[in-house]
């Protein structure tokens, strides 16, 4: 076989075969296959699409690049949550201790990564103490006792996806939907789930910027992970504005516990008792959607489900205290209220903006080496739909800086304030099985 063949032929509009897609990948994988013909290839398949054969192929492929954890000492189905991108996204930070305490295994596997905010690892060191480098016999043994657990990522999986990922970036060939799906799904199935539930994000502030792409996506990745033998379920969310009132690592961790304590955002809530029910389906504890959030709304309401987030933190090493009291969290130093300057309705937030402001206050990482604040963030006092008057706060800035004047003109910039009343969006658009 030779590269150039397999380009022209994806380029004139041609399916692969499952041997040519595991040439192109182990050749890429191994050196063999350079960087300008990979980037040719992704480029035929932006124009020329993938069938669902060549995706599952695909995936398979880019899952078989590396390692692949094996969870099978693990009691139980292990569900895995995905979230694609999004504001201040909280909802794994509740879901795990959520779905443990009604019996459903949760083991992550989480990196550090990029972003807004730190990923789940960051904001669980907010609780002091909580530590994610144990080896993967603790955490098989942690997952069997307390149903939960986090390791951080130390294992090679996907190698020939992060490579490939990388040049998509640099390429242009980042949005194409078969490469997304099979992106997100191999790395979901190489560590290890046996069944995934994805919340796939739909407008400003996701990757997936109109409702349409967002449910050819979900469809593309339900299709391939039952493919591949893994039961999977996709809900498509709103994020035409960032997801409850906290942007940040510590200021998450708070809003998690007031979730889990039946005080938390409504959005917040409802999209973590939409996205467990299906765990909990998937996992096989209840046999419809309703009678999982029923399970899930009575572990909220009689503290059992809090009550597991402690029992995890303490295993972890975290001081479960901070939980009881969340004033115990790390707290940064200024401040800052950002008021509104008329008086109207708000109509728009503009999520990527909101976390980059976060990120300007240092609660994400811009390069791998950067550090992070835990303590830093932002807490939305107003979402769309709600009225507001001159003065009132749009937002709180928690900084450990005095320079926030940028940081303040780029949320009041954020805020659409309109005159007439606005309804808000829906939360759930669509559900795919
Ligand atoms: N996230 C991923 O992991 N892969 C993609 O291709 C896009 C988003
Ligand atoms: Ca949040």
């Amino acid at each position: 076989m030779r590269m150039v063949d397999l380009i022209e032929k994806k380029r004139n509009g041609f399916s692969h075969t499952k041997e040519e897609i595991d040439f192109i990948i182990e050749g890429y994988s191994n050196g063999e296959i350079p960087e300008y013909q990979m980037s040719a290839w992704a480029m035929a398949i932006f124009f020329q699409d993938m069938n669902e054969e060549e995706r599952a192929d695909l995936t398979n492929a880019m899952v078989q690049s590396g390692d692949v954890i094996d969870l099978s000492d693990i009691e139980g189905v292990k569900v895995d949550k995905h979230s694609t991108g999004g504001v201040g996204d909280t909802t794994t930070l509740v879901l795990a201790p959520l779905v443990a305490s009604v019996g459903v295994p949760v083991a992550k596997m989480s990196g550090r990564g990029l972003g807004h905010t730190g990923g789940t690892i960051d904001k669980l060191e907010s609780i002091p103490g909580f530590n994610v480098e144990i080896t993967n016999q603790q955490f098989i043994d942690l997952v069997n006792k307390n149903k939960a657990a986090v390791i951080g990522q130390t294992q090679n999986l996907t190698p020939a996806d992060k490579k490939l990922y990388g040049l998509r970036d640099v390429t242009a060939t980042v949005n194409s939907i078969p490469l997304i799906a099979s992106s997100i799904m191999s790395k979901k199935i190489a560590s290890g789930a046996d069944a995934i539930v994805l919340d796939v994000k739909t407008g400003a502030g996701a990757f997936m910027k109109e409702l349409d792409e967002s449910k050819e996506l979900a469809k593309a990745m339900v299709k391939i992970g039952n493919d591949l033998g893994r039961k999977t379920s996709a809900v498509i969310s709103d994020m035409s504005q960032p997801l409850g009132f906290a942007i940040g690592n510590a200021l998450e961790v708070k809003e998690a516990v007031e979730t889990l304590q039946g005080n938390g955002p409504k959005d917040l809530t409802d999209l973590c008792l939409e996205l467990g029910s299906h765990m909990v389906v998937l996992a096989g504890k209840a046999d419809t959607l309703d009678e999982a959030k029923q399970m899930l709304e009575e572990v909220i309401q009689n503290g059992k489900a809090l009550e597991h987030f402690k029992v995890f933190a303490e295993s972890q090493g975290g001081d479960a205290s901070v939980i009881e009291d969340v004033e115990k969290l790390p707290k940064a130093s200024n401040i800052v209220e950002v008021t509104a300057e008329t008086d109207g309705y708000v109509s728009g937030i503009v999520a990527d903006q909101i976390g980059t402001a976060a990120m300007m206050l240092g609660a994400g990482r811009a390069t791998k080496t950067s550090e992070i604040d835990l303590a830093v963030g932002l807490e939305l006092r107003k979402k769309i739909g709600d009225k507001v008057s001159k003065g009132d706060s749009l937002a709180t800035i928690h900084a450990n800086t005095d320079q926030i004047d940028d940081i303040k003109s780029k949320i009041l910039q954020s805020f659409t304030i309109s005159e007439d009343s606005v309804e808000a969006q829906p939360l759930i658009y669509d559900v795919i099985s």
